[in-house]
């Protein structure tokens, strides 16, 4: 069988959340299991763009508001990620570092997926699936389906449309009605919702499978999708809930180059000691008291914003036994708010506002709690990495937390659940996960063992997104 992932991000060419991983993790799953599984994205100026060599493929043209624009797609010459990497170029639109946040957003992913489609028609044999995700390529489906241009050179192809973030839907006016190529105009239904060009309905619809990251975030798409929850009623016969994996050769506390000390479950303790001791020495905190760290976008659904008043009632609770590390960006009000606390509790909570790979690699590997109350988790990966460093998650039962987490209350539990998100919570869970690390020194170090144990790898996830394929085909 033969996939495109068409995507706006995948690690390592641009990554800016767990999107980011699934795209650069799961095409090389699908390969390893006898497919070809390729990746199309948008050619930011990165840095992973100027260390690798790339040949053409493709040079063509497609109109946007009624502007006639250019585009080029390259190829990554030596399949070092395990799955041929190809970037699409549009000069004013993709030319640029982030992959997000800027005013014509809009413009920059349509003309994308427009690219993406009139590249994919002209191919001489067709892949057999093209699997979307988020709302960054929601169009195609439409496009592919009901757009003249596209309609009949991809009629034999399938879609799949999977929903990373139902938060961000790209909706746009119909005022912008000339940025959709021609199409009969008695299907405008299947990109409207609530008189606006929804990209994430109009996939919803048009697309012959949804999924989302876990089966948890289905069942609540249901009852709170930002406005899509009827549509996500409707279509429940074509949709289904397919949990993430972890890149394990990425995440893998043996061999990962970030950490002071590599470790595995036989030397768990002490491995985890050791970089504790180097995020403690670099952020003023004290390696012999439990580590509870936040990682993540600084955002409503990570529940970013009660994190100050959490963090400052545990600490004064608890009279300072726990430490606290922060590492996120994201809401401006929310990194100045964590940032001052920097000074006000030295010794027991730091900070680093910004984003750093190898930062996070050491956090997940040198704390001893990775917190998550998050209002929102379609799946997380941060719990996944966490039990894979033998860190505890603590974590909101929610979406796809709830689906791979249990309490450690529970046989064979290994974590910290919380119901809410809320201040109280957070402060309740610290208190257990205080108690656990000085109280429950065995239970911990059995705990840590068997979290490492877990195989959350892409391997069972990677067959079941095959499966599906399989029963469209
Ligand atoms: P989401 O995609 O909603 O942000 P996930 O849990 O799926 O959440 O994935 C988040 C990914 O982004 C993880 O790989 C996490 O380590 C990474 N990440 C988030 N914020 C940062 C940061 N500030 N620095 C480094 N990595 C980060
Ligand atoms: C999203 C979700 C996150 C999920 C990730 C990868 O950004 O917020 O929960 O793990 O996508 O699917």
């Amino acid at each position: 069988m033969e996939i495109i992932h068409i995507s706006a991000e995948c690690y390592p060419m641009a990554k800016a959340g767990g999107l980011g991983d699934v795209v650069g993790a799961l095409p090389k799953y699908q390969n390893k299991l006898g497919h070809i599984a390729k990746v199309v994205m948008p050619m930011y100026r990165t840095k992973f763009l100027y260390e690798n060599e790339w040949e053409l493929v493709h040079e063509g043209g497609q109109v946007l508001n009624s502007n006639w624009f250019k585009y080029s797609v390259i190829k990554e010459k030596t399949n070092k990620l395990g799955f041929d990497l190809y970037l699409v170029d549009i000069n004013n639109l993709l030319d640029r570092e982030k992959i997000y946040g800027y005013n014509d957003d809009t413009e920059r992913f349509v003309s994308f997926q427009l690219a993406v489609c009139d590249w994919l028609s002209h191919w001489q044999h067709k892949p057999n699936i093209v699997h979307c995700h988020d709302h960054q390529a929601g169009l195609v489906p439409f496009f592919m389906k009901h757009c003249h241009a596209f309609r009949y050179q991809l009629a034999d192809v399938r879609t799949v449309f999977t929903i990373h973030n139902g938060q961000y839907q790209g909706q746009f006016g119909w005022d912008k009605y000339y940025f959709i190529p021609a199409y009969d105009t008695w299907n405008w239904g299947y990109l409207d919702w609530n008189n606006a060009i929804n990209p994430m309905a109009s996939a919803v619809k048009c697309a012959w499978k949804v999924t989302t990251v876990s089966p948890s975030y289905m069942e609540e798409l249901r009852h709170s999708a930002r406005g899509l929850e009827a549509i996500f009623e409707y279509e429940r016969g074509k949709c289904s809930g397919i949990i993430n994996g972890i890149d394990v050769d990425v995440w893998n506390p043996e061999t990962d180059n970030y950490l002071v000390e590599k470790f595995n479950k036989e030397n768990v303790a002490e491995g985890k000691q050791k970089n504790k001791e180097n995020l403690a020495s670099q952020f003023g905190l004290d390696p012999n008291k439990p580590l509870i760290s936040f990682i993540g976008r600084l955002v409503d659904e990570k529940a970013a914003d009660i994190l100050p008043e959490a963090i400052s009632q545990s600490i004064y609770q608890y009279g300072g036994k726990a430490n606290f590390l922060i590492l996120g960006s994201g809401d401006p009000h929310v990194e100045s708010q964590l940032a001052s606390m920097n000074g006000q509790f030295k010794g027991y909570y730091n900070s680093y506002i910004g984003y750093s790979e190898p930062l996070s690699h050491i956090i997940y590997a040198g704390s001893d709690f990775l917190l998550m109350p998050s209002r929102v988790e379609p799946c997380g990966l941060n719990q996944l990495y966490a039990l894979r460093y033998g860190t505890v998650p603590m974590v909101r039962n929610i979406g796809g937390l709830k689906d791979t987490v249990v309490d450690f209350g529970n046989e064979n539990g290994y974590g910290i659940k919380m119901e809410q998100s809320s201040v109280w919570d957070i402060v309740y869970s610290t208190g257990r996960a205080i108690d656990l690390f000085y109280n429950q020194k065995d239970r911990l170090d059995e705990m840590r063992k068997y979290m490492m144990d877990i195989d959350n790898s892409w391997d069972s996830s990677a067959q079941h997104y095959l499966d599906l394929y399989q029963s469209i085909l």
